[in-house]
């Protein structure tokens, strides 16, 4: 087909938006930036414009653009066996299963792959309800401030913006959710300690009184969402909850895997061992789609004896097992994930630094290469610049507004939805550039300040 004389005419930045769908906007805000190239930290776009990658795509090329291990690993295996059916074993699929077996908690011992987060939690949905399927228990409990994945299930796993404006093409049934580990804007109204972590204490009160739960599922650390680190009791409590009601729990490390919060996985940070582990993203350093969802013992030996209720024809793709391999080998090399939480510890020093000066910040929450600022116009009442309504509504927001301007600068940070600006770099970022970051950031903030209420300072 040709070209017809309208789109020849076009940009290929115009081209694209008449042409394609973005995704997660009003499309008619959709202005795309037609990158080139990728290396390390950098991104060069078409103009020849250079950016510093502080979102890593997001959380995903934890290991930088252009990785050359990865990239070498899966030329090596295109040239020797590009494809073949997930029935079949591969010796790529035998040593990345070797590796993973190193380094996800021990409790977990098979595995299942896939192309996407959305489709880990879509299977890990599936496998709870067929385990469960005798019982009659089918109910998962997530929590209102997550992301979990753009597909049927995993939307409605969800439970911020994205999920209200989808349920309109028709909810997911047996999904509930519950309020969150959210500190800033605490649901209950309490302050930690004093509030005895009344948050966690919910799951218990949910599971008992919705009555027919199979599993909960939790981000460790929320991500998109706006970085909510829960209190240290938080996770290790959910799991003893978990287990005294005999429900399975789910760490959705689709974002929190792979370093990005200072550890292997997020749950390694308090020593917890879930059920289920799903992840994707980092797990091939984000250079090949590839997803897992690991299970337990329990859970493997039923699905012995039972039909395992899904498989995709890319499942265990040989490209994405050797980029597997690849991308745990960069892992390990250099201690990058100690490193990661070392970084971390400064980045939060300084983002408070920039806290103190910033009447537009509201809260600084992190860990490792994972941190949030939460932007609010005042910081005595907390009221924000924006809202839920006004993120699906296609309003620019403050935060895209900030965001905005450091890309300008050459940065390129993430936003929330619908209220924070991430800082997610892939975990090769060095001291320099992280201070030019942080440089550019405070420039910005004066975005945000302009337009945050004087009176507000707290
Ligand atoms: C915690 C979490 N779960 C699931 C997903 C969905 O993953 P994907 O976009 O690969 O489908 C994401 C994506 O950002 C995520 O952050």
């Amino acid at each position: 087909m040709t070209a017809s004389p309208q789109d020849a005419a076009k940009s290929d930045s115009e081209f694209l938006k008449a042409t394609n769908y973005s995704g997660f906007r009003v499309e008619g805000g959709w202005k795309p930036i037609i990158m080139v190239r990728g290396d390390g930290m950098q991104l060069e776009d078409e103009q020849g414009r250079k950016y510093l990658d502080f979102s890593s795509q997001p959380s995903a090329v934890n290991l930088g653009h252009n990785n050359k291990h990865i990239m070498n690993a899966i030329k090596a295996q295109a040239d020797k066996l590009a494809y073949v059916g997930v029935g079949f074993g591969t010796d790529v699929r035998v040593e990345f299963t070797k590796r993973l077996q190193q380094v996800v908690p021990e409790n977990l011992v098979k595995f299942n792959f896939g192309n996407s987060g959305s489709e880990a939690n879509e299977a890990a949905v599936k496998m709870v309800r067929t385990y469960f399927a005798r019982e009659g228990r089918t109910k998962i409990i997530t929590r209102y401030n997550s992301y979990h994945g753009w597909t049927a299930a995993a939307t409605q796993l969800t439970g911020g913006p994205r999920r209200m404006a989808t349920e309109t093409t028709g909810a997911f049934p047996g999904i509930v959710h519950v309020p969150d580990p959210y500190c800033y804007r605490c649901p209950f109204g309490l302050k930690y300690p004093e509030c005895n972590v009344a948050c966690v204490e919910f799951f218990d009160y949910a599971i008992k009184n919705e009555g027919n739960v199979g599993a909960v599922m939790v981000e460790p650390v929320t991500g998109a969402s706006g970085v909510v680190v829960p209190p240290k009791e938080y996770l290790p409590r959910l799991r003893e909850i978990t287990e005294e009601n005999d429900v399975l729990l789910i760490a959705d490390e689709v974002l929190t895997g792979w370093g990005r919060t200072g550890e292997w996985f997020g749950v390694d940070n308090w020593g917890v061992k879930p059920d289920m582990l799903t992840t994707a993203k980092g797990i091939s350093g984000g250079q090949f789609p590839l997803a897992m969802t690991a299970t337990n013992g329990a859970i493997a030996e039923f699905f012995e004896k039972n039909w395992f209720p899904l498989s995709g024809t890319f499942s265990a793709h040989p490209l994405g097992m050797a980029a597997g391999i690849a991308a745990i080998e960069e892992y390990q090399k250099d201690d990058l994930i100690p490193r990661a939480k070392e970084m971390g510890t400064y980045l939060g020093k300084r983002l408070e630094e920039l806290k103190s000066r910033h009447r537009s910040v509201g809260d600084v929450r992190g860990l490792g290469m994972l941190w949030a600022l939460e932007l609010v116009k005042n910081r005595k009442t907390k009221e924000p610049f924006d809202t839920p309504q006004d993120y699906l509504a296609g309003k620019t927001l403050m935060v895209s507004k900030v965001a905005s301007k450091m890309m300008s600068m050459g940065i390129f940070v993430y936003t929330g939805v619908v209220s924070h600006l991430i800082i997610s770099p892939p975990l090769i970022v060095n001291m320099e550039q992280l201070d030019r970051c942080l440089g550019v950031l405070d420039q910005a903030l004066a975005v945000s300040d302009g337009e945050a209420d004087p009176e507000g300072q707290s």
